[in-house]
């Protein structure tokens, strides 16, 4: 018998060597190589799908983008683009217990709902739980096929068989191809299964989501080339503190990314929340020190959260800088900046930034925010209530211009607040039809004088 060829594949990222190593010179974990079996040596394994088609002139394809599938779930149809591209396979992330195949059950009805034969795959629950779980949240079309079934080759068949229009896979990992030996779950099988999965979602048309685990890192478990292989990247935030669940796309061909989708876990499933700054401020204090509204931008849309700081004197040991839903790094940089330009000596400080309700924000116009919120604290002062801020601020406390101030300030309209700081080179005229106070600075310097 021909012996199989294997290699030692980093369980981590999947990198792929000859030998074993102690530590991946890819994503550096260590102790992560596992023996496995190389994919397409077997000689069972049937010739890869190919496509046989000829080049056309881009203008005689066919392609429209009203060719979607739309959900009817606004929240989920924005996150994706709006609504689901046919062919386009979609990876979705999070935790354990999240409540992503609550979310992709209820995707599934909905479509269901209006007529479209779907199926969900699992290989996890059996079939009764599903039905359960399917009760409880009112999922249950008729139109909506369920498979109990973890091997590839079956899946792909039973797809044929029931031509469904979206197929949910939860979650790849306990997805095995029984063409290779290794255990479901390794690399090679998760990388297998979803490749197949992913050539015959583009051959047949049919959408496929792929329900994915995340490490303790929170990185989708498996090869890190599945993110490059899918159209569309989404993960599940939020913690199981509360209520609320956050939905990102992190990669999207068919549409922008950094896109959320805000959701509330019910008791009958995921309910949506097409107001997330109410929901962001609901529990604001009021008149109290160290707290700041910001509006964020999240993908295409602006929304208000609360930044609150905690600045106290240290008392014992190296002072401490913690954050909650914002760069480490940042704030020890706007610490410093704060430090040197306004003359505030945090360097026996122990700092805490948290941003209220979960979130996590990355762009770059919170800085203002961030600052805001810690000289309210160091200075035991609370800011002039209805105030937003919104700005980046440079090395030198020089505060820079941010993108789509108009729908910032729109949204802090809207949610009630009359004044709003931000940096002189964006506080233009066309601000003024919208009913708030527009209070332009070029440095750091000058925001005491306008915050209390
Ligand atoms: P689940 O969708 O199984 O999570 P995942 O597939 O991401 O592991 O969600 C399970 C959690 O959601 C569980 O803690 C219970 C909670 N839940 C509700 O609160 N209400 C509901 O209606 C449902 C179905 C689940
Ligand atoms: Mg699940």
């Amino acid at each position: 018998m021909k012996s199989k060829k294997t290699a030692f594949f980093c369980q981590q990222c999947g990198h792929q060597s000859p030998k074993w190593l102690g530590k991946c010179p890819s994503c550096d974990e260590w102790n992560s190589f596992i023996e496995e079996e190389i994919a397409g040596t077997d000689a069972r394994t049937p010739p890869a799908i190919t496509f046989r088609e000829s080049p056309l002139p881009i203008d005689s394809i066919e392609a429209d983008e009203k060719d979607r599938l739309i959900i009817g779930i606004s929240e989920m149809d924005r996150v994706l683009g709006g609504g689901i591209v046919r062919g386009s396979a979609v990876l979705i992330g999070g935790d354990p217990g999240i409540g992503k195949s609550t979310l992709l059950l209820q995707i599934l009805d909905k479509l269901a709902g209006k007529g479209s034969r779907v199926l969900y795959i699992s290989g996890e629950e059996s079939s009764k739980q599903i039905k359960l779980r399917g009760g409880r949240i009112g999922a249950l079309s008729k139109n909506l096929f369920v498979l109990v079934e973890v091997s590839l080759e079956n899946i792909l068949g039973q797809i044929m068989e029931i031509k469904p229009e979206v197929v949910v896979v939860d979650s790849i990992q306990t997805v095995f191809s029984e063409t290779l030996s290794s255990a479901p779950g390794s690399v090679s099988q998760v990388r297998e299964a979803s490749e197949k999965l992913i050539i015959f979602s583009k051959k047949s048309g049919i959408p496929v989501f792929l329900i994915g685990h995340v490490t303790k890192e929170g990185s989708i478990a498996g090869p890190k080339v599945l993110e490059h292989m899918v159209d569309t990247v989404l993960y599940f935030e939020g913690d199981s503190g509360h209520a609320f669940r956050i939905i990102r796309s992190v990669k999207n061909r068919y549409g922008p990314t950094n896109e959320i989708g805000v959701f509330e876990m019910s008791g009958q499933g995921l309910t949506e929340v097409s107001n997330p700054s109410a929901l962001f401020l609901s529990e604001r204090p009021e008149n109290s020190a160290g707290s700041i509204v910001v509006p964020s931008m999240e993908g295409t849309r602006p929304i208000l959260v609360e930044i609150q700081s905690l600045v106290n004197e240290t008392t014992f040991g190296i002072p401490r800088r913690t954050t909650i839903g914002v760069d480490h790094n940042r704030v020890s940089l706007l610490a410093a900046v704060l430090d040197k330009v306004c003359g505030f000596h945090l360097g026996n400080h122990d700092i805490f930034i948290n941003v209220a309700g979960g979130v996590k924000l990355n762009e770059p116009a919170i800085d203002l925010g961030i600052i805001s919120a810690m000289i309210s604290s160091f200075l035991n002062r609370t800011i002039v209530s209805g105030t937003v801020v919104c700005g980046e601020v440079g090395l030198t406390g020089e505060v820079r211009g941010v993108g789509q101030v108009e729908s910032r300030v729109k949204e802090a309209s809207r949610m009630g607040f009359t004044r709003c700081i931000m940096p002189k080179s964006i506080a233009l005229d066309n601000l003024a039809k919208i009913k708030i106070d527009v209070v332009g600075i070029r440095n750091i310097r000058e925001l005491t004088d306008h915050l209390f």
